[in-house]
């Protein structure tokens, strides 16, 4: 089984594959947590993001590890967890230019194809259903109100959805979707995949939808 998720930042896709993975007994595997460890560790080395060729070739040897239990996903670089320094706004602001780099994508979606073929996975991100497994069962694109994703967005990284907030969220979130969807197609739902809009629902009920489609697409009951 592999279940596919795409979506912006703030449709509450990683929160909601997790949950899903773990109901159903499957791994976790999130996918912008690779172009994250990729961009931390470029960093690390003082490579310039600016420069594609080398960024490509060093991506090529990135000593990636992902843990993909949904209760405690984490993330090594060779012996270093970085679960959470990737959440750092230093590479939130850095993550795009790694993120459109056409040389790192080939490597990172070839590694994600890999963990697919295994099978017992739940992949989310933005190039997923398109890209990474579009042959996969269960297909969903989360999408939400950019209003709903603003606050969403405000709220875990400034525990707040005033409008202070979310002004100081927007770049973070509208800015960086609009870099991504350059290399990605990720607001629009391909050919046989299904939306699920979150704007108006709690965390159980989209968690409720996206299941319902798992239900509805390989008549498994979950
Ligand atoms: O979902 P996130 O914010 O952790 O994603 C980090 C970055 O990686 C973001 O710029 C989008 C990009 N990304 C991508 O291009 N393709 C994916 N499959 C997943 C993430």
């Amino acid at each position: 089984m592999v279940i596919a998720i795409d979506g912006p930042s703030g449709s509450g896709k990683s929160t909601v594959a997790r949950r899903v993975a773990e109901k159903l007994g499957l791994r976790y595997l999130d996918t912008g947590a690779m172009y994250r460890a990729v961009t931390w560790w470029l960093l690390e080395q003082g490579v310039d993001l600016a420069d594609r060729d080398r960024v490509a070739e060093r991506t090529a040897q990135v000593p990636l590890v992902m843990g993909m239990d949904p209760k405690n996903p984490n993330v090594r670089v060779g012996e270093v967890d970085v679960t959470k320094v990737i959440r750092e706004s230093r590479i939130s602001t850095a993550v795009s230019a790694v993120a459109t780099n056409l040389g790192v994508r080939a490597e990172l979606v070839a590694r994600q194809q890999e963990i697919a073929r295994a099978g017992g996975v739940v992949i989310e991100g933005r190039d997923i259903t398109t890209v990474v497994a579009p042959d996969a069962p269960v297909r969903v694109l989360l999408t939400a109100s950019e209003q709903a994703r603003l606050a969403r967005r405000a709220l875990e990284l400034h525990g707040s959805d005033d409008a202070a907030a979310v002004e100081a969220t927007r770049d973070q979130v509208v800015r960086r979707d609009a870099d991504d969807s350059t290399v990605a197609r990720f607001t629009e739902a391909a050919d046989g995949v299904d939306v699920v809009d979150s704007s108006d629902l709690t965390l159980d009920e989209t968690v409720d939808a996206v299941l319902a489609v798992v239900e509805r697409r390989t008549g498994a009951r979950t």
